[in-house]
């Protein structure tokens, strides 16, 4: 059986190294189709360097571009390299354009689809992250849940039981084969001159938030307020679509530490010895929640409603003021809940669901 794993964004890849890990473990035949959507060396060849990825195949260096434009070129890439390849699987994973277009090109050449991180919902059709999972769980014919509420989800929209299967979340087994790693090798809490467990962490880029000036502002000075209050360094690892618009808005944080986007092992050690993390990333929700170091979503909603269930997590928005109070909250939490998203064997118990399908 011959499969197609679609990547094109930081996340894609390093949610997707587990199964490639297994797929290459077990020698099946598979090649990675990267769609280019990122293409900076720090959102993208660092990840297949440093967690020991095969090169992919084809890159159809898409880059950025507005919505349509990117979905098209993408959708039109796949189509070529499906129609030369002819695989009998395409696996996507997440929600961005590039997953979109990888399920619509494969969906329209019969050719089978597996999404990893199915049923995920924020019930905000505003974020262009909603509408591609939403079609691409439609799209597919294997939907690998994280969690049995996942599933439910998926049960609720009419997708049939046999088409589901709970695996548990892949970012599991990508933070367990490598926080050790991440613990003796990275260096970046010593090159940054950092205190375990005396700074926050920011990440802040989904566009809802980076691109509207006014929410974006206030963002920030809600962090800055939290850099006063506490006298603790806060570390924003800033992605590039987020630099570029602080700059045209003219946005100037005085609180905050500005670093360039990192490899995984560093982020994933600043992540660990973190005090508190406040972020819009989907990604470092979970990752908090697995590490046990409390997280601030500045958000009003969000498709990780588990790790506000287990209490590793609360939804701040973006006012300065609650900001503020969340983050005191949450750092009068005990951290002491368990990790919601499996046992970090989704990787092998997806690739044995597809190998056991006979399709
Ligand atoms: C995309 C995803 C988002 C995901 C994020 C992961 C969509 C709609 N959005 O957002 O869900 O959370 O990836 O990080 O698919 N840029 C660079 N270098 C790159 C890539 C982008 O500088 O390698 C800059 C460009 O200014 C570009 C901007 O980032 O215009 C936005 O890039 P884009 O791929 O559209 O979306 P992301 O914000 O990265
Ligand atoms: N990440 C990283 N370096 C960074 C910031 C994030 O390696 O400087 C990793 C993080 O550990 C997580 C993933 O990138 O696994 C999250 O990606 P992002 O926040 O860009 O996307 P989202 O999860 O919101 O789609």
């Amino acid at each position: 059986m011959k499969i197609t794993i679609i990547v094109g964004t930081r996340p894609e890849i390093i949610k997707m190294a587990p199964v490639i890990r297994e797929l290459e473990r077990q020698g099946r035949e598979y090649f990675i189709l990267h769609t280019g959507q990122h293409y900076s060396y720090n959102l993208d060849r660092v990840f297949f360097e440093q967690l020991k990825l095969p090169p992919s195949k084809y890159n159809l260096e898409v880059g950025s571009g507005s919505p349509a434009e990117q979905t098209a070129k993408i959708l039109i890439g796949v189509e070529k390299v499906l129609q030369e390849e002819n695989p009998a699987l395409v696996l996507i994973e997440g929600d961005t354009n590039s997953i979109l277009a990888g399920a619509l090109a494969a969906v329209k050449l019969h050719i089978k689809v597996g999404h990893v991180e199915a049923g995920l919902r924020s019930y905000d059709r505003n974020m262009p992250e909603e509408i591609n999972r939403i079609l691409a769980d439609h799209c597919s014919d294997f939907l690998f849940a994280p969690t049995e509420k996942a599933k439910a989800i998926l049960r609720g929209e009419g997708i049939p039981e046999e088409k589901i299967f709970v695996t548990g979340n892949t970012i599991v087994d990508a933070i367990y084969q490598n926080l050790e790693i991440a613990r003796s090798s990275a260096n970046i809490i010593n090159a940054l001159n950092l205190k375990p467990k005396e700074y926050f962490l920011v990440t802040v880029h989904r566009q809802e938030n980076v691109d509207n000036q006014a929410r974006f502002a206030s963002i920030l000075e809600g962090l800055d307020g939290v850099a006063a209050e506490f006298g603790m360094p806060v570390i924003y690892p800033i992605h590039p679509h987020s630099r570029r618009t602080m700059a045209e808005f003219g946005l100037r944080p005085r609180g905050l530490r500005l670093v360039e986007p990192m490899d995984f092992l560093s982020f994933l050690q600043l992540e660990n010895s973190a005090r508190l993390i406040l972020t819009d990333s989907g990604g470092v929700q979970e990752e908090a929640c697995i590490l046990s170091v409390p997280c601030v979503t500045l958000r009003d909603n969000t498709e990780r409603p588990e790790t506000l269930e287990v209490g590793s997590n609360i939804l701040a928005g973006v006012s300065p003021d609650r900001i503020l109070k969340h983050t005191r909250l949450m750092l009068n939490r005990e951290n002491k809940w368990s990790n919601p998203f499996g046992d970090g064997k989704a990787g092998e118990r997806i690739v044995e669901i597809l190998l056991q399908s006979r399709i």
